[in-house]
């Protein structure tokens, strides 16, 4: 799919589609072309046949202008970019459901900033173009060719521009996310994680792919890691992947990812109803993945390195047992009193390692716990942070582009919730279980400024819907390209 940014007469461009978010209130642009189909749109307002409501799509057909259709989008007036965006979503989906080859978007007046809106509008017609393949029937291509994002001046068209390689290299990046979370687990292997970042790295010189095997692992004496995967017969691997966009002498980002290609519970094990869905388990890990991928399309001018511990948790005659004692790559032991709080075993050991890499900052993105949709439900990342500074700046990036989280607190009274008679600490431990998580990593990351998130709720949707959202692809990379702006 192409996009492309123009300030021809809009009336002029050669698309078969015109796609047009308004409220009930015609402004601007709607009101314009509302003028050429002699008051076509005031009528179906006025019939009721369109209210300008959130998310509400309407087509219109054989109409005097050059387009074939024109897709009516309500807006709810997007008083906000939460809005904005959802409008935005409606608008991409609504176009998948004609069959338009190329389409135009005006939504001139809605916001001031196009970089940002055309960012939206790229991503948001990437996404709607997704569809999974790979097992089952094979999806037929989608016909759109050309996105055209229509503004009234040469000098937005610029910026718009921008903002559509910025929005496309983010919908590619969720759209691999998406691919490798809903490939079934006895796919998405931990070597064939290995084989992707390999291949990702392939004829990039701005991106280099290292894999420690479970004997290098050893060596580094990662027993918490090992532990998690010795039950499997998938061997567990720690992909690294390092992309050079700055001078080396520009401390890299970090990200750590969870990958957990299968989440049994381990010999602690899961009751069987809706088990697949830990098939997406490895979600944090797929999102760095989609991060690493957008890096490479943006060429930001940065340095990220990504982290990703993958592992299989199986029960076996060999598994970790609750009660084990494993000691980590730090020197400090863990009581695994259950082998279902398997992410934070193999995260505290990608997290020392991350220490390797003298990082500026360290994210880790992981699917950890259950309890954090029960605090903020699926449409919220949960965020815990060492650093105010960083956690704002990760909130804020969730803000900007619709991929929210929320901070929850790493105080002391939390943290005793995790010690052992037996180890150093426990690897559970009283309520509030994204806390108590996000505690026990907290204890391997001092030597930097670390923010947690917590995608449990967000990686996925259930039911119907079934499949990875790639998030929290935006909100990271929109915090990525801040740091690009502001150093
Ligand atoms: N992968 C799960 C977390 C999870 C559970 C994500 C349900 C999405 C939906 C994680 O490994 C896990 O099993 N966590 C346990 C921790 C508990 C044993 C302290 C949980 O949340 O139940
Ligand atoms: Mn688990
Ligand atoms: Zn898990």
């Amino acid at each position: 799919m192409e996009f492309n940014a123009s300030s021809a007469q809009l009336l002029k461009i050669e698309a078969d589609s015109l796609v047009l978010p308004t409220g009930s209130q015609l402004e601007n642009i709607a009101k314009e072309i509302d003028a050429a189909l002699d008051g076509a749109i005031t009528s179906l307002i006025e019939s009721g046949d369109f209210s300008g409501k959130a998310s509400e799509a309407c087509v219109l057909r054989n109409l005097n202008t050059p387009f074939k259709r024109i897709i009516l989008v309500g807006t709810d007036g997007a008083s906000n970019p939460q809005k904005m965006i959802k409008a935005i979503e409606a608008g991409a989906s609504a176009l998948f459901k004609t069959p338009a080859v190329n389409a135009v978007w005006a939504i001139e007046g809605l916001a001031e900033d196009h970089d940002w809106q055309a960012t939206i509008v790229a991503r948001s017609t990437l996404t709607a173009a997704y569809q999974y393949s790979g097992t089952g029937k094979k999806p037929k291509p989608k016909k759109l060719e050309t996105v055209t994002y229509w503004c009234a001046s040469e000098n937005d068209s610029n910026i718009a521009n921008q903002g559509l390689n910025y929005g496309g290299a983010i919908g590619n990046g969720m759209n691999t996310a998406r691919q490798l979370g809903n490939l079934p687990a006895n796919i998405c292997t931990p070597n064939y994680l290995a084989e992707q970042a390999s291949q990702l790295a392939e004829e990039q010189a701005n991106l280099t792919t290292s894999i420690l095997n479970e004997s290098e692992m050893k060596k580094l004496k990662m027993g918490s890691l090992l532990s998690v995967s010795t039950g499997s017969v998938e061997p567990g691997n720690l992909i690294v992947m390092n992309y050079t966009g700055a001078d080396s002498s520009l401390k890299p980002i970090v990200l750590v990812g969870k990958a957990v290609t299968f989440d049994t519970g381990g010999i602690s094990l899961k009751p069987g109803r809706g088990m697949d869905e830990m098939k997406f388990d490895m979600c944090g890990g797929a999102s760095v993945f989609g991060v690493m991928n957008a890096l490479l399309e943006t060429k930001l001018p940065v340095n990220v390195i990504g982290i990703v511990p993958a592992v299989e948790n199986m029960p076996a005659g060999n598994a970790t047992k609750p009660g084990d004692v494993v000691t980590s790559m730090s020197g400090q032991t863990i009581e695994v009193l259950n082998t279902d709080a398997e992410g934070r075993l193999i995260l505290c050991d990608a997290l020392t390692y991350a220490g390797r890499f003298d990082p500026d900052i360290v994210i880790d993105i992981a699917t950890l716990t259950g309890a954090v949709i029960g605090a903020l439900g699926k449409f919220t990342s949960g965020l815990l942070s060492n650093d105010d500074e960083l956690a704002d700046q990760l909130l804020l990036g969730g803000t900007k582009s619709g991929d929210r989280a929320w901070r929850l607190p790493l105080w002391e009274e939390y943290d005793k919730q995790i010690k052992s008679n037996f180890a150093d600490m426990a690897n559970i431990g009283g309520e509030a279980g994204t806390i108590t998580a996000a505690c026990f990593l907290a204890r391997f990351t001092k030597a930097y400024k670390w923010a947690h998130l917590d995608i449990a709720g967000t990686a996925w949707l259930s039911g119907p819907q079934k499949g990875a959202t790639g998030r929290p692809v935006p909100m990271l990379m929109e915090y990525i390209r801040s740091k690009t702006v502001s150093e």
